[in-house]
């Protein structure tokens, strides 16, 4: 399946972003814990060389633990700060403002230097659609400054939240744009939400979804639906058991895959399906395999 997305306000979101990361000093970015490399986007990488960054790997309740460990681990390495939240969940937010000071310690201490006690950090929270920007500043800032929803590009007016002493925020998150360098970043976006449900093949995407977790997690298929499937080349059935069971049926006996492909994506997105994470970390071998089942 091939995924081509990228609206015309993405492009104007891209230009204004630019232009506000010339105004903060430290990026929070904000990724789905479920697909990590797939939702982050690799451009603010050069557009944001000298300042401060954090990931923030939200939706950490639906992922898989391990893997958000394995993934905070790899971008430790490239010098990102990291943390595992649920946005929703202000506790698992506790510790990200001892993070802000680490991240932007060589900030604060040319600031000192320069005789600026408590220097202001400036921040921005960033991320492509659906990953719960707003959800995040929502929790973070105590009050319902952001609004939830999509929303394309950042409030012009650059108006700034207070957050304690030392950090100001800008009042709306930026939209970044997916990229979809590989198939499977574009088949995990829509996977996970942030790609409109009406451009896509859903069949195809939950056929997919099916091949995966037949792979990698076979147990939470069988809580779910009671099947027990032992490779990849069974994914067609149990699409067709699932169909049966859920009553998804045609006139004239036939499955009614595009019903079973919407009541399965709804049970994943929703964490009926249990803790699933769709990709591996990069170079782990793992991630090799992963595109071999999207072209399978
Ligand atoms: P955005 O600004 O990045 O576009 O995302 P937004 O905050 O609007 O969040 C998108 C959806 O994800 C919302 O659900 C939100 O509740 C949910 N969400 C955000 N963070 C988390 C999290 O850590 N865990 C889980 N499980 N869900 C999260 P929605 O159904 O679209 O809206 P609503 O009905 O919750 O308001």
């Amino acid at each position: 399946m091939n995924i081509q997305w990228y609206p015309g306000h993405m492009a104007k979101a891209k230009r204004n972003i630019r232009d506000d990361l010339k105004l903060v000093d430290l990026i929070i970015e904000v990724i789905d814990a479920r697909c990590p490399e797939s939702s982050r986007n690799p451009d603010i990488d050069s557009f944001a060389k000298e300042k401060s960054r954090i990931l923030l790997l939200n939706k950490g309740d639906l992922a898989d633990r391990n893997e958000t460990k394995r993934f905070a681990s790899y971008y430790a390495k490239k010098g990102f700060y990291t943390l595992e939240i649920d946005a929703r969940n202000k506790g698992s937010l506790k510790k990200l403002n001892p993070l802000i000071e680490e991240a932007c310690k060589p900030f604060i201490e040319r600031n000192i230097k320069r005789g600026i006690k408590t220097p202001t950090i400036r921040a921005m929270v960033l991320g492509i659609p659906n990953v719960g920007k707003s959800t995040f500043i929502n929790s973070y800032v105590g009050k319902s400054m952001a609004k939830t929803g999509n929303k394309p590009g950042v409030t012009r007016g650059n108006q700034w939240i207070n957050v304690g002493k030392r950090l100001q925020l800008l009042d709306t998150p930026g939209i970044t744009w997916p990229k979809f360098e590989r198939e499977i970043v574009g088949l995990n976006l829509a996977l996970i939400g942030s790609i409109n449900d009406q451009i896509l093949n859903i069949d195809e995407l939950v056929f997919y979804l099916l091949k995966y977790l037949v792979r990698y997690y076979p147990d939470n298929l069988i809580s779910r639906y009671g099947e027990t499937v032992k490779d990849v080349e069974e994914a067609i059935k149990v699409f067709d058991e699932i169909g049966k069971k859920r009553g998804c049926i045609m006139k004239g006996g036939n499955i009614d895959y595009t019903k079973t492909a919407k009541i399965i994506l709804d049970d994943f997105r929703s964490g009926r399906l249990g803790n699933i994470t769709l990709e591996h970390t990069p170079g782990s071998g793992a991630e090799s395999e992963d595109s071999e089942i999207s072209t399978n």
